[in-house]
């Protein structure tokens, strides 16, 4: 990372900011690029006392103007805007396709033509593969997602890896599972459960949980993700290739939602029905194989989850006007 350029795409949001401030640390010069969006983890708190050091566009993957100057002499671009709700994809679908798969042809066409040998780290996500027979998700299954995010984040990898084979851009596709840490939004509950229960629980509220709460997640610490991203950066044998990125465990609902009350003391779990709206679009159990990662790159999760959850109730304990402002 030493000396490289760096441009993060959703920087200013949850996992863009943690990977921006690593990248700093590591020595990188960090460009971001951000649209803010309503309603996302887009929030200049996540990158405070970092304001500095790195360099702030704010402007929308969709401007091809600005994407056309912006890419240009950049070593690696890690390209996390999107939009970023299931909920909002059905109700929004065109706004999803307009972000999640115009916007990012925009952004691959600007590398094409302006910096063709820049690395480009792209998000994508386990519900792409949708629901699964067994709760486990491998890299070889056929994709069958069960919303508009699901399946605007498809073709965008399915892009990204044209791009590949086409032009010889070297991109990579890591499909996360739930990510949990400090610096995610906790106001909404649309997207990033994890990370809204700690938020209910620290303000001493009913933390709710679609009934029967036994539903597997398998959740990560964004520090994880991080070092993921980093290494997907730095290793030619990513270039082209999808990897699942998750801690490889399941653990349900009830099971996170009775520790974080139990870690925060305060809050109390309720059970609830499901509202029709969610139960179209759950995909159910769901826990990621991740030897491929492990066996190609060498990444493997490293933070369990009794710590992960430490250090993230105790970054939201001390900041917690800043997330609900
Ligand atoms: N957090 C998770 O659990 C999770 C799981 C799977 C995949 N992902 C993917 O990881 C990436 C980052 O997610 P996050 O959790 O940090 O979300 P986030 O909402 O915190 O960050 C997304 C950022 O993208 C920005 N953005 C949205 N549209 C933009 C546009 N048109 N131009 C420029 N910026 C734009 C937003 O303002 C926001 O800052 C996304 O691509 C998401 O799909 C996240």
């Amino acid at each position: 990372m030493k000396g490289k350029k760096v441009l993060i795409t959703g920087g200013l949001g949850f996992i863009g900011s943690n990977l921006a401030i690593k990248c700093l640390e590591l020595g990188a010069e960090v460009c971001i690029l951000d649209n803010l969006m309503p309603d996302t983890g887009a929030n200049y708190h996540n990158i405070a006392g970092f304001e500095e050091k790195l360099e702030i566009v704010e402007g929308d993957i969709r401007n091809s103007v600005l994407m056309n100057e912006i890419v240009k002499e950049k070593d690696i671009i890690f390209n996390l805007a999107a939009q970023v709700s299931h909920v909002l994809s059905m109700e929004n679908p065109l706004l999803d396709v307009d972000i999640n798969c115009k916007g990012q042809i925009i952004l691959l066409e600007a590398c094409r033509m302006n910096n063709p040998s820049v690395k480009i780290v792209y998000t994508g996500t386990r519900t792409q593969t949708g629901s699964v027979e067994g709760g486990v998700i491998k890299e070889i299954m056929r994709d069958n997602p069960s919303d508009i995010y699901g399946a605007g984040k498809l073709a965008s990898e399915i892009y990204h890896l044209i791009y590949y084979k086409a032009y010889g851009l070297k991109t990579t596709s890591l499909r996360l599972t739930n990510i949990y840490g400090p610096r995610a939004q906790i106001k909404n509950p649309k997207y990033g459960v994890v990370n809204w229960l700690i938020g209910k629980a620290i303000r001493g509220e009913d933390l709710t949980i679609f009934e029967p709460g036994t539903q597997l997640r398998d959740i990560l610490h964004v520090d994880d993700v991080v070092d993921a991203m980093i290494l997907a950066s730095e290793k030619d044998e990513a270039n082209g290739e999808v990897f699942l990125l998750g801690s490889g465990k399941g653990i349900s609902l009830i099971e996170i939602a009775n520790d974080i009350v139990k870690s925060v003391g305060n809050g109390k779990v309720r059970l609830v029905p499901w509202p029709p709206e969610r139960k179209n679009i759950e995909v159910g159990d769901a826990v990621l194989d991740c030897g491929k990662i492990k066996e190609k790159l060498g990444w493997e999760a490293k933070i369990s989850f009794e710590e992960g959850m430490k250090r993230t109730i105790e970054f939201f304990e001390k900041n917690l006007n800043r997330y609900l402002g």
